[in-house]
């Protein structure tokens, strides 16, 4: 994508919720230049495409924005090739590498995991109570999520800041045009990361222990502790590392705008300290009304009409959950954001056979972080002076977030 459409597609991340409008009036399927793809933005609309997984594949779901430089290449090249994970596979492969997920982030993972995230959330509020201000996204919303996926999949805590780095760094590298030298710094970043996550594969491999790291070894190489080859190796990394990013920064922003707009909204914000039974219901309203996972790509695999456009086989969609969650024909006053509202069917982790695996994790995360926030400094406000800009990709999360009480 040439760089002037790449800084369209920017603004338009920064508030993509007109576009949706627009899309969501005009008869059929509007094409998007700026994505390169079909907008699909109605909730019936979003909602059939994520239930026809055989005629719209996953394939391209994560195809990057940028093409990185032959340098930034060169040095993904020292690293490990990306191989198939859940995010991207079709069918029994899709079924196969979901399985260990499922299970390693069930109900019952997350209720044994909820103690240390309840744990870390009050260290890092405690880490700045007494301060009067904090950039919130630096001091605590970029921490906590890291560390307790990395809790889940079996990391020591000082290896996550590496891991956090390298997922940043990350999504960077695929979705924003850097200069030269960030690309080249950001694919070292990567490479570190993933040479980290492979030392963990192989410790696992001759030392299983009861973590996600193991489950998923298991599920690569199967029982055993023969060393793993090298085809093993980087299918585990590139599913660990998928797990990694999809864990922790999807809610480091799910925690940013929800903060965000329950200041945005004083009353609101004044009646969840007042009324801490309402955090889960705030959670899921912040969620639908500004999702952090704005949208993925699904790609055709053989001719289909949707919504009276007909689509060729091989056509790129984007299924835009942000969309869909303002659609007035499925949540009424849509763009308004009330926490007393009844929570809705909202399409924030999707549906169908890709719906998020983490989603329970995450809403644990954000739940803890309401009931730090509004028990401990129920006087929080946006510093007036700065103000707020949104991240210029798919991931949608403030990019700072500067506050007083
Ligand atoms: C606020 C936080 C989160 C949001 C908004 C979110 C959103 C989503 C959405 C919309 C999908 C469906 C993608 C598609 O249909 O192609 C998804 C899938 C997924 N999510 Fe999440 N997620 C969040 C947190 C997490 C966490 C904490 C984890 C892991 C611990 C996680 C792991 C995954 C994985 C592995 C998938 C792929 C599942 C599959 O392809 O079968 N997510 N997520």
């Amino acid at each position: 994508m040439d760089r002037e459409l790449l800084d369209r597609l920017g603004e338009m991340h920064r508030d993509p919720y007109p576009h949706y409008e627009r899309a969501r009036q005009t008869d059929g399927l509007v094409r998007v230049d700026e994505l390169d793809a079909w907008l699909v933005a109605r909730d019936a609309d979003v909602r059939e495409v994520l239930g026809r997984p055989e005629a719209f594949s996953s394939a391209n779901a994560l195809k990057p924005d940028v093409l990185p430089s032959p340098a930034a290449l060169a040095v993904l090249a020292g690293g490990f090739p990306d191989r198939p994970h859940v995010v991207v596979s079709d069918g029994d492969l899709h079924r196969r590498l979901r399985e260990p997920l499922v299970r390693g982030l069930s109900p019952a993972r997350v209720a044994a995991v909820a103690p240390y995230i309840a744990e870390r959330a009050a260290a890092l509020v405690g880490e700045f109570a007494g301060q009067g201000s904090v950039e919130l996204m630096s001091a605590y919303a970029r921490r906590l999520p890291g560390e307790v996926i990395g809790r889940v999949v079996g990391l020591d805590p000082a290896d996550v800041p590496a891991v956090v780095e390298g997922g940043q760094r990350f999504l960077e590298l695929v979705f924003l045009p850097l200069p030269e030298e960030e690309q080249v710094a950001a694919a070292e970043a990567v490479v570190r990361m993933q040479h980290l996550l492979d030392g963990y594969a192989r410790d696992r491999r001759a030392r299983p222990r009861e973590d996600l790291c193991t489950d998923i070894v298991v599920d690569v190489a199967g029982e055993g502790t023969a060393e793993l080859t090298l085809d093993q190796r980087h299918e585990t990394v590139s599913h660990l590392v998928n797990l990694l990013l999809a864990g922790h920064l999807t809610t480091t922003g799910l925690i940013g705008t929800t903060v965000l707009h329950l200041l945005r909204h004083p009353a609101q914000w004044e009646l969840l300290c007042k009324e801490p039974d309402r955090v889960p219901a705030a959670v899921e309203e912040a969620a639908r009304y500004d999702t952090a996972l704005q949208g993925f790509r699904r790609v055709t695999t053989c001719p289909v009409n949707l919504s009276g456009t007909e689509l060729p086989a091989g056509a790129d969609v984007f299924v835009s959950f942000g969309a869909a969650n303002r659609d007035a024909a499925a949540h009424a006053r849509p763009d308004e954001f009330d926490i007393t509202r009844a929570p809705g069917r909202h399409l924030s982790f999707g549906v169908g056979a890709h719906a998020c695996v983490g989603k329970g994790l995450a809403r644990e995360q954000v739940q803890a972080t309401l009931r730090e926030l509004t028990s401990r400094l129920p006087s929080l406000r946006l510093a007036g002076d700065r103000p707020v800009t949104m991240l210029p990709m798919v991931l949608r999360s403030p990019q700072e977030l500067h506050l007083t009480w």
